[in-house]
């Protein structure tokens, strides 16, 4: 079903005819590979624009009302969907009259969901599809006021990566399928809505009707909204924050660098093209640590440490704002591409902020990371490009893409050297503006523009493990850890002064297993451990804290499980708690306890390990 090159440029040469003046699309599209994670068929219709007009209904959890598709082509129109209620669908030669036409709504897939089948009568260029979710989309998080840090209104925000888009917007949901959009969104007077798209009503009062124009094209997963008591506070120049009352000075003071860091940015790699740069800090509940959405990083709260030690994963998403925003993987086979450069950007960002000896420290910390977790991951699931036919790719989300993927990024400039490598990553985001890429075609650009480069990139890709001719990170921040460590091991007093956090997670991950009660008694009064502020130091601590039965951290492990839901810290604390038979009645029962409070993508991939 692949697109041929030919036929590629003759879907380029209409869309452009096609283009209103605003949209960005001023390069022929590449070729569209064929995503297995899509019902679309761009080859015979295909939607380059938006608009949508919803209303936010808390009482009922759901988003009531339509889109229309502005469509180039002859049909039928095939559009993903999941779990949603398609009342009508119409179509336009204009945009103004609209005529009834009959739906196919498919049947569902567990992971894909259903196509809803669209025909086009000639000269059709606009669908109008009128739905409503369901209560329980995937994409949709409906919180409770108890559940908010005002806990005096609800909220409601979507995550859209990879597929699940499709539960709050009928569309083609195919990252290699770029829309402009506009939104009419209303809600409660008193609310305020965000979009990752331009905002001019950043700084007014809640009115609860709010209007937006993203007028630069993103792949669906980018969509983004948030709905609830929010307010904005500039942090200077282009980047803001925004989030709760409660949280606008922790996150004001956390985020000072964000201007600097956007400016680092654009300097190794051509300009932000986003305009602005702000951040929304989500309630706890938010099920991963940040995501991109363009112009507005959705993050979780458990990076307010108050000592900025935790920003990397700032500067990692809006490394992204090159690497994956702008220049897009084509499938989610592809996702090391988003995911493989923009942690090697987030190093390099992190370098010009806070010096190399704290990148390199970090880098090493998820090098450790990812050599735990490859060993317990099959063959096939170590490849960057991973086969996912016939899965959801939420099981390609492993630290391959991430952290071998920015080892290969790391060994090609390590090959070539930076000054020219640094050259290569701004042709490459100017070249692949705007569009999706697949792996071949990064391939074959680093071919191009290194005819001779001596690293095996089919090995990096296409095989499992690490090559031995890996770049080694080492760094001496952690190597001092080690020298304490051994110490601590012989019963030795160990220095900790001015530890940076890293430095105390590689110290917890390192300690023995047959350590004693006694012991983490003592490391416990000495540092505060329980009592951290550092979500990442906790983590690793109640991971601790269960394995050996550590009863006086047991209250805080129950009130963080109660609290945040950020899978990267809890699933690993409901598997560590599984790992025994009484431990896993006990994580059951807490599960059973929470599970209301947790994302529907949290909640599902928690229930399923304590399934097994
Ligand atoms: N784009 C990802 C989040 C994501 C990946 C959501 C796959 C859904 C599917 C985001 O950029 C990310 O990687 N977030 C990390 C933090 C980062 C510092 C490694 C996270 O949430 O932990
Ligand atoms: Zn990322």
């Amino acid at each position: 079903m692949r697109v041929s090159t030919t036929a590629a440029a003759g879907l380029a040469i209409i869309l452009l005819a096609s283009c209103s003046p605003k949209i960005q699309q001023e390069k022929p599209r590449l070729p569209l590979p064929k995503d297995v994670h899509s019902y679309a068929n761009p080859e015979q219709a295909v939607v380059s624009h938006l608009d949508l007009s919803l209303r936010v209904d808390f009482e009922r959890k759901v988003l009531n009302g339509s889109v229309i598709h502005s469509v180039t082509g002859k049909g039928p129109l095939v559009l993903d969907t999941k779990d949603l209620t398609i009342f009508k669908t119409e179509t336009s030669v204009d945009g103004q009259v609209y005529r009834p036409i009959e739906f196919k709504l498919g049947a569902s897939d567990k992971i894909l969901g259903a196509p809803l089948e669209i025909p086009l009568p000639e000269g059709s260029k606009f669908v109008r599809v009128s739905y409503e979710t369901s209560p329980t989309a995937v994409a949709l998080q409906w919180l409770t006021p108890e559940q908010t840090a005002g806990k005096s209104a609800p909220y409601l925000y979507t995550q859209g990566q990879p597929i699940y888009t499709r539960s709050w917007i009928p569309l083609q949901d195919s990252p290699a399928i770029r829309v402009t959009f506009k939104a009419k969104i209303q809600t409660q007077p008193n609310f305020f809505v965000v979009m990752g798209a331009p905002n001019d009503q950043r700084t007014a009062a809640p009115t609860g009707d709010y209007s937006f124009d993203m007028n630069q094209s993103i792949p669906p997963y980018l969509i983004s909204m948030a709905v609830g008591e929010i307010q904005f506070r500039l942090i200077g120049g282009r980047t803001g924050v925004y989030t709760e009352k409660l949280m606008l000075d922790a996150a004001n003071k956390e985020f000072v660098d964000l201007n600097s860091m956007v400016q680092a940015a654009e300097q190794l790699f051509g300009s932000y093209r986003w305009d602005r740069y702000d951040v929304l800090i989500l309630p706890p509940s938010f099920p991963i640590g940040g995501m991109e959405n363009p112009r507005l990083t959705f993050a979780t709260p458990t990076i307010l440490t108050g000592d900025k030690s935790l920003v990397s994963l700032i500067s990692h998403e809006l490394a992204h704002s090159w690497s994956g925003n702008l220049v897009t993987n084509a499938t989610w086979s592809d996702f090391w591409l988003n995911e493989g450069i923009t942690t090697y950007v987030e190093r390099r960002i992190q370098e010009v902020l806070f010096g190399r000896q704290r990148s390199e420290m970090e880098f090493a910390v998820e090098i450790a990371e990812l050599n735990q977790e490859m060993a317990t991951l099959p063959a096939k699931d170590q490849l960057l490009h991973i086969d996912l036919k016939g899965r959801d790719p939420e099981e390609g989300v492993t630290l391959v893409p991430y952290v071998k993927g920015a080892l290969l990024i790391r060994a090609i400039e390590d090959a070539v050297g930076r000054d020219r490598f640094d050259l290569f990553l701004r042709a490459y985001f100017d070249k692949f503006a705007f569009q999706s890429i697949t792996t071949e075609g990064f391939e074959n650009f680093v071919k191009e523009k290194f005819p001779d480069l001596k690293l095996d990139l089919k090995e990096w890709i296409y095989k499992p493990g690490i090559p031995a001719s890996a770049p080694k990170i080492s760094s001496y921040l952690l190597s001092e850890v080690d020298v304490e460590l051994e110490k601590w091991k012989k019963g030795q007093a160990i220095r900790v002064i001015e530890w940076v956090p890293q430095q105390w997670l590689h110290f917890l991950r390192a300690l023995p297993d047959n350590i004693t009660l006694d012991q983490m008694a003592s490391l416990d009064k000495q540092y505060r451990l329980t009592k951290t502020g550092n979500s990442e130091i906790l983590d690793a601590w109640l991971i601790l804290s269960i394995r050996h039965k550590y009863a006086p951290a047991q209250p805080r492990l129950e009130e963080f499980l109660q609290t945040v839901g950020r899978q990267k810290f809890i699933k690993p604390l409901y598997e560590e708690l599984a790992k025994t038979p009484d431990g896993k009645a006990r994580a059951k029962a807490l599960f059973a306890k929470n599970k209301a409070a947790y994302h529907p993508i949290a909640a599902s991939s928690i229930e399923a390990l304590l399934a097994k």
